[in-house]
């Protein structure tokens, strides 16, 4: 049976993609497998916010904490992520993609660094998704990063007031909207220090389905599931 678009969608869809390295132990191949056809993953999903007319779509791929994996996964994990950046040039223009990461950007290489930069750049007129990567990301430290800019602000006298927009003006992705739904695979319960200040109103849905094999199908569910939901932004409901 064809899946149909519930009516009410989300604007904003951030994922923490999880399960790489159980998929491919499932599968009996290596972790780096699981990362590979996680890309696949990434594309499927992206083209379907295309599809689905989602403008707003942020996946959390790389984890300040991340770095402390096994050497060989770290290494592994940035090849991937240049040829990921290589390869989905002209798929993001096809598909009007507009590419932007939110973290420590100078604790990858010279060289990632120049290729985010070239894919930012050429895909900045693009209009229909803007795709946000998590890489070297930290929810408390972006916190904290914001909170250091404020303060010296402050003493420089360039800022007076300090309200929640003046706070959000200081986060890596300022003018992006809260996101409506986060979507976390692989079944664990957490938020990961992921987008802390953003998701206060956020709407969570965790599936057990490992990223891998997270597709248009799956995501659809999700979607649905969240058309369902009421929203109160800490109101109280009227009966
Ligand atoms: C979690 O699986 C996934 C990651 C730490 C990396 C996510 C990376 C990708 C999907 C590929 C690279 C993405 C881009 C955009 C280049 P895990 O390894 O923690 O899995 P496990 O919990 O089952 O061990």
């Amino acid at each position: 049976m064809k899946k149909t678009l519930p009516d009410r969608l989300p604007t904003h869809v951030a994922i923490i993609m999880d399960g790489n390295g159980r998929w491919a132990k499932q599968q009996k191949l290596k972790r780096v497998e699981g990362h590979r056809v996680g890309i696949d993953s990434v594309r499927n999903i992206t083209e379907a916010c295309c599809d689905f007319g989602i403008p707003y779509l942020t996946l959390y791929a790389f984890s300040k904490e991340n770095w402390s994996r096994p050497k060989e996964e770290v290494r592994t994990l940035m090849f991937l992520l240049g040829l990921y950046l290589e390869n989905e040039l002209p798929f993001m223009m096809k598909n009007g993609i507009r590419f932007n990461i939110v973290g420590e950007r100078k604790d990858f290489s010279k060289a990632l660094q120049a290729q985010f930069d070239h894919v930012i750049n050429e895909t900045a007129g693009n209009k229909n998704v803007l795709l946000t990567i998590g890489l070297s990301y930290s929810g408390r430290k972006e916190i904290v990063r914001a909170a250091r800019l404020i303060a010296e602000d402050v003493k420089s006298g360039r800022i007076k007031r300090i309200d929640e927009r003046t706070f959000k003006k200081y986060l890596y992705a300022p003018d992006i909207p809260d996101p409506d739904l986060l979507i976390r695979t692989s079944g664990e319960m957490r938020v990961s220090n992921f987008l802390l200040w953003q998701i206060a109103y956020t709407e969570i849905y965790v599936t057990d389905i490992l990223w891998p094999d997270f597709r248009r199908e799956a995501f659809l569910d999700a979607l649905k599931d969240f058309a369902k939901r009421e929203r109160r932004f800490g109101n109280i409901k009227e009966f």
